[in-house]
């Protein structure tokens, strides 16, 4: 049986300059490298300069992946941008991406889901994609989280980064099987009850503010590891394939000890595993895109492949989705 598929033909990743350093931070705030390096596994980030905007961030990581796709913005008909840090209120990140990569009219829009974003946005961009409405998509997840800091908060300030990530995807026909090269199966989620645990405090219809990051980290992290075990067993049944059958895992990039944690509970082989969290920390919705792109990039992850994304952040949100490359 022929079927539409959403391909993922190309990827890439954008990281603005300037790192900063755990021993950085520890001049601001009452921290160490030795309890960021024990606790999360971070070891530094990347920060967007005062000039940049998200939209920058985005542009940068969609060009590398139309390049890797061999397409060029006029190709592009539809734009779904996750983050948690747009440019303005409104319009949409998206529309501003389009403008500047000087793509013709077609549908952009963001997606707001948090850490989530981009494996929400990859599913809504497959509802285009797989039905025929969209000839060559961007998903893009892009955030300048370092933003939305408090940076007297040593609890959170130190845990996140800035950076773009990017695939284009085009329609494939499959057979309908596993072997199909495409989107084949997800699960997402959102427990709203959950809010309390991560949230920024301000926004447009409350305070008129951007507001701070606020969490309760160890909070978070107790629902982390079973939360995304389930989405990501739910996805990999929705695929009908098996965690044995995936070649790799591209975790959202929060903590070194949630990513081992997972791993750990499905049975993956640690060697299947792209972790960028050393040099990245959290990069919310850009997370995910920007390990695939390192994993791609540094010739690990192969055409054929079958990858399995996974992210976890506020609402709380979660989900999972499994592709053939
Ligand atoms: O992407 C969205 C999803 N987010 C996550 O997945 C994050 C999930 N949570 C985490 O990754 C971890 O909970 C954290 C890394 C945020 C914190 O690690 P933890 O092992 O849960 O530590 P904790 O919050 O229980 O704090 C332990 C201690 C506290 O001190 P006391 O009360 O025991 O004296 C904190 O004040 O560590 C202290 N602490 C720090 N010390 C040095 C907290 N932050 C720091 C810091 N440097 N930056």
């Amino acid at each position: 049986m022929s079927v539409l598929r959403s391909v993922v033909t190309g990827v890439g990743g954008y990281l603005p300059e300037t790192v900063v350093t755990n021993d950085d931070l520890s001049k601001i705030v009452d921290t160490n490298d030795a309890w960021i390096q024990e606790r999360t596994g971070i070891r530094s980030r990347h920060r967007a300069s005062e000039d940049q905007a998200v939209s920058d961030l985005a542009v940068e990581a969609a060009k590398k992946a139309l390049a890797a796709a061999g397409r060029s913005a006029a190709d592009v008909d539809l734009i779904v941008l996750a983050t948690t840090t747009p440019d303005l209120t409104f319009p949409a990140t998206a529309a501003i991406v389009q403008r500047k990569l000087g793509c013709p009219v077609g549908v952009a829009f963001d997606v707001q889901a948090v850490c989530s974003g981009f494996v929400y946005a990859l599913t809504v961009a497959d509802g285009f994609v797989a039905r025929g409405h969209s000839k060559c998509a961007l998903v893009i997840g892009a955030e300048t989280m370092t933003r939305l800091m408090d940076w007297t908060d040593r609890g959170t300030c130190v845990l996140f980064g800035d950076g773009a990530g990017a695939v284009v995807l085009e329609p494939g026909e499959g057979q309908g099987t596993t072997a199909d090269r495409g989107l084949l199966g997800f699960a997402l989620r959102c427990d709203g009850t959950k809010q309390d645990l991560l949230y920024v405090d301000g926004g447009p219809s409350t305070t008129g503010t951007v507001g701070k990051l606020r969490m309760l980290g160890n909070q978070v992290f107790k629902h982390a590891v079973i939360n995304i075990s389930e989405a990501i067993t739910a996805a990999a049944n929705h695929a009908g394939v098996t965690i044995a059958d995936i070649d790799w895992f591209i975790p959202h990039q929060a903590n070194q000890r949630i990513l081992h944690g997972v791993a750990h509970r499905l049975g993956l082989d640690e060697s299947k595993v792209i972790q960028t969290v050393a040099h990245h920390a959290n990069t919310s919705a850009a997370s995910v895109p920007l390990a695939w792109a390192e994993g791609v990039s540094d010739g690990r992850i192969k055409k054929g492949d079958l990858l399995l994304i996974e992210a976890m952040g506020g609402g709380l949100t979660w989900g999972a989705c499994v592709v053939r490359l």
